[in-house]
């Protein structure tokens, strides 16, 4: 890829595993814990599409709070402890193996690096912590300057605004097949990092390229591991 001024990254499923919360409680989940994982985020994600199109915005800690009580009701789980240690770990997802090295490559080889996502600034800022990446990212943007979730134009429009660079010279990256579509559909250059073997969505917006991991995102840029 060539004529890209910086990298922003998609947090949730991209950057930070999802499913270490539920995974971190196999224990106490008795066997549940793959299903919650799965209805949790599919909650979390319609919920912000919900209130998108309703105009009732409330940030992501509440609208992720409120996909798990609703997967915890469907899984007929009522433990209020369990819940609590379920958000608290949210808080505190596991980054996937390669992120740090890879944002480290891509500052040394002089692309900044930010994260544009749907997570409240509070929830990005333990996250960033506790991977250990706030020192590699030259920004965070937040939809809670918007009010509004992705895949919004005005979301994908505060990385081109905060890095004043043009959407054409950013490659955005997204294990998310729908943020794949709405980030290119905005006009960023996209990669799809498809974790998960996810068939494309039938939406427009097309991705340049598709990895597995992030690990092969620099030799796409042109840059020695
Ligand atoms: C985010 C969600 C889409 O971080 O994963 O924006």
């Amino acid at each position: 890829m060539k004529n890209i001024d910086a990298c922003v990254f998609d947090a949730y499923g991209t950057l930070f595993n999802v499913a270490a919360a539920a995974n971190r409680c196999r224990d106490a989940l008795a066997g549940k814990a793959d299903e919650l994982s799965a209805l949790w985020r599919t909650k979390q994600l319609e919920y912000t599409w919900l209130r998108s199109l309703m105009g009732d915005y409330v940030d992501f800690k509440q609208i992720t709070g409120d996909g798990l009580d609703y997967a915890l009701d469907t899984l007929d789980i009522n433990d209020t402890a369990l819940r609590d240690r379920l958000m608290n770990l949210y808080l505190e997802l596991d980054a996937y193996p390669e992120v740090v090295d890879v944002l480290k490559v891509l500052n040394d080889g002089g692309i900044p690096s930010a994260i544009l996502s749907n997570g409240s600034p509070d929830m990005l800022s333990s996250a960033t912590e506790n991977a250990g990446i706030k020192d590699l990212l030259a920004d965070v943007y937040s939809v809670d300057e918007p009010k509004v979730y992705k895949p919004d134009p005005r979301v994908y429009q505060l990385a081109v605004d905060g890095l004043a660079i043009a959407a054409e010279r950013i490659c955005f990256m997204s294990s998310n097949a729908w943020d794949v579509a709405g980030a290119a559909h905005f006009g960023f250059r996209v990669v799809w990092v498809n974790r998960f073997g996810q068939k494309r969505e039938r939406l427009p917006g097309q991705p340049e390229h598709e990895i597995s991991t992030l690990a092969e995102l620099p030799a796409l840029l042109g840059l020695k591991t």
